[in-house]
């Protein structure tokens, strides 16, 4: 499977951080690997100038979340048909922060992926239990859970997206037998041919041995993917397919 190392800007970059994009595909000397696949998610604001900016590179360009409506009197929503528009590939739905600060629930996260693929992008669904739900050694059932009641019916192509809620932006990760068993257990309840990320501070130092983990299929990377030169390092840390 090729891996998906995809980057998550959150709530961050103003114009000139076009810059950074540019500096990776440098890096990439001239163009990303065709072995993997590179996202990155920049804020809505950014994302038509860098769709339009790098159409011929070989990185894509996603959203972080968007309504499950296709149009209407929601102000300040955006729409996934509005984000294929601007030259989305691919939309983040579900993330912990999107269901913490904004109540999105199981059924929102579905309905929203379900958008997503009306509007022929690719949804990339998140889950991932909290630090007091795996200490309860609950994480496989509320992420069980997550995915009976977040996936949707039926798709050609999604993304699943394991961030464990203790593990975004805090320097932790899981042991690599956590992961591995966490990983494994979503396959059991997926199809073969999904790709499978993890995300919760992956680092150009811990990339290798997470992304090498079976049914690990790539990252969600979020503060590294800020800085060019980690970013890159994370994408070339990636088994290629
Ligand atoms: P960090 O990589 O900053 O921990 O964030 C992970 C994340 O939330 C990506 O969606």
């Amino acid at each position: 499977m090729k891996p998906l190392i995809a980057g998550n800007w959150k709530m961050n970059g103003l114009g000139e951080a076009i810059s950074e994009v540019q500096s990776l595909i440098a890096k990439f000397d001239g163009s990303a690997p065709d072995d993997r696949d590179v996202l990155i998610c920049p804020p809505a604001t950014l994302i038509g100038r860098f769709a339009a900016e790098f159409a011929d590179e070989a990185i894509q360009i996603g959203g972080q979340d968007c309504h499950a409506k296709e149009s209407g009197a929601h102000t300040g929503d955006i729409s996934a048909a509005m984000l294929a528009d601007a030259g989305a590939a691919y939309v983040i739905v579900g993330h912990s922060e999107r269901r913490a600060d904004h109540d999105e629930l199981n059924a929102d996260v579905k309905a929203k992926a379900e958008a997503v693929l009306s509007a022929g992008l690719i949804p990339i669904i998140c889950v991932g239990e909290t630090e007091k739900e795996r200490k309860e050694e609950r994480a496989l059932e509320v992420v069980g859970t997550q995915l009976k009641e977040s996936l949707p019916e039926t798709a050609d192509e999604f993304v699943i997206a394991y961030e464990p809620v203790w593990a975004i932006g805090t320097g932790l990760t899981p042991t690599l037998n956590d992961i591995a068993e966490m990983h494994r257990f979503i396959r059991s309840q997926t199809r073969e041919d999904i790709r499978l990320l993890y995300g919760g501070s992956v680092s150009p130092t811990n990339a290798a041995e997470i992304l090498a983990i079976d049914h690990v299929n790539g990252a969600l990377v979020g503060g590294a993917s800020l800085k060019a030169d980690d970013f890159h390092s994370i994408v070339m840390a990636a088994k290629g397919a």
